[in-house]
């Protein structure tokens, strides 16, 4: 069945853009692209328009959103931070913003409870995009943004995957276009850190890797004396995680095949007749050639990046998990398995944390001739 589009797409010009910032700040939905993945964004003082995001995304009311700025100046109206934190918040968005961090903080409270989903914390972030900033400041309002995807698939990073998953919903959507700067450049979400204050210190927490790498924000936490913990989580939905960002599902990022983190392993007695006919209806999606040997008997094959960079990978992943789910006759997606990386301080870990959700953790050896 095909549902009856009914989005409507702005283009990235000046009246487009306009018009978009007047559907946000009049109570209305708008997709627009960020440097990370687009976003569904809704204006974050009008609780009516927030309640529409969750409704539209499927997603749960206790997954809270973050709210965007068009400019570092316009953040502090909207946490409520005393002197560890504040130094510490500060330090880091004079770092990195405009950019790929999330920093969540105690919420100030005018802002509606439901975009704090009972936390009594708001994540903010100020994004790079320049038409992402363009649309805030046209709406003249902070603007709520979950990614814009139903809930627990793959993240978009084009228009036209907004569209794939919600044009059949009364929204519109800024098309950012396909090109240069137009583009999600770095493909993966922001990176989302808390900041909690204890005694003097400021406690920093690290809920999702993202685009912004943990080394990064390390060298700034010593410069101002702050902890950096991580609470990562990988939490069934029967059984909610505790780490404080309640968002931290071990299905996340899921392709609509059944999925699986992918190692080759030598075996001489393999019968390889045997393992081609079963990656007959197999995707694999590869990392620096690891599953090279697999290419010619699955049914469709992508290496995110043949030399295994980083930053190559992160920016083709969401795309590229989306055209895994759709190659005609495909049963199965196959990728590369990356754990060993998901504690790493470098960008893969971002894309490891991804790739681990995307398969809900479940893990294939496949068996070649040595
Ligand atoms: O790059 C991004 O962050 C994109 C773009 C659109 O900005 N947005 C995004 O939003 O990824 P979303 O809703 O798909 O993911 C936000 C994550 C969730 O895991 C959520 O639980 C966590 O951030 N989060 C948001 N607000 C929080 C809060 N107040 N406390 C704890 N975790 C929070
Ligand atoms: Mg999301």
């Amino acid at each position: 069945m095909t549902t009856k589009r009914v989005a409507r797409v702005l283009p990235p010009t000046p009246d487009g853009i306009e018009r978009a910032g007047g559907v946000l700040r009049s109570g209305g939905l708008c997709a627009f692209p960020t440097e990370t993945v687009y976003g569904l964004g809704a204006s974050a003082l009008d609780e009516r328009a927030v309640r529409r995001v969750f409704e539209v995304k499927e997603r749960p009311l206790s997954d809270p959103l973050i709210v965007h700025v068009a400019k570092p100046e316009d953040a502090p109206a909207l946490v409520d931070l005393d002197e560890p934190c504040r130094k510490a918040f500060d330090a880091l968005t004079e770092a990195f913003w405009p950019g790929p961090l999330t920093l969540v903080c105690p919420a100030r409270s005018h802002l509606p409870d439901c975009l704090s989903a009972g936390t009594s914390t708001v994540g903010v972030r100020c994004p790079s995009h320049e038409l992402a900033r363009r649309l805030i400041d046209a709406a003249g309002v902070p603007v709520a943004a979950p990614s814009a995807n139903k809930f627990g698939h793959v993240s978009p990073t084009t228009a036209a995957h907004v569209l794939d998953d919600l044009g059949g919903e009364d929204i519109s959507i800024l098309d950012g276009g396909a090109s240069g700067s137009a583009q999600c450049e770095h493909g993966i979400e922001s990176t989302v850190v808390g900041l909690r204050t204890e005694g003097t210190t400021c406690h920093l927490t690290l809920y999702r890797r993202g685009a912004l790498p943990r080394a990064s924000l390390e060298e700034i936490c010593s410069q101002v004396g702050a902890r950096l913990n991580t609470a990562e989580t990988y939490a069934s939905e029967s059984k909610p995680d505790a780490s404080g960002s309640p968002g931290q599902l071990l299905t996340h990022y899921a392709p609509r095949l059944p999925a699986a983190l992918c190692t080759v392993v030598a075996d001489a007695a393999a019968d390889d007749a045997k393992s081609d006919s079963y990656l007959a209806n197999c995707v694999v999606v590869d990392f620096g050639g690891r599953l090279k040997t697999l290419e010619k008997a699955a049914r469709a094959y992508r290496d995110l990046s043949a030399a295994g960079d980083a930053k190559v990978a992160a920016n083709a992943l969401f795309d590229t998990l989306r055209w895994a789910e759709g190659v005609p006759g495909a049963a199965n997606v196959f990728i590369a398995d990356l754990s060993e990386e998901r504690a790493s301080s470098a960008l893969i870990a971002g894309v490891a944390d991804r790739v681990y959700r995307a398969a809900s953790g479940n893990a294939i050896e496949i068996p070649r001739k040595t």
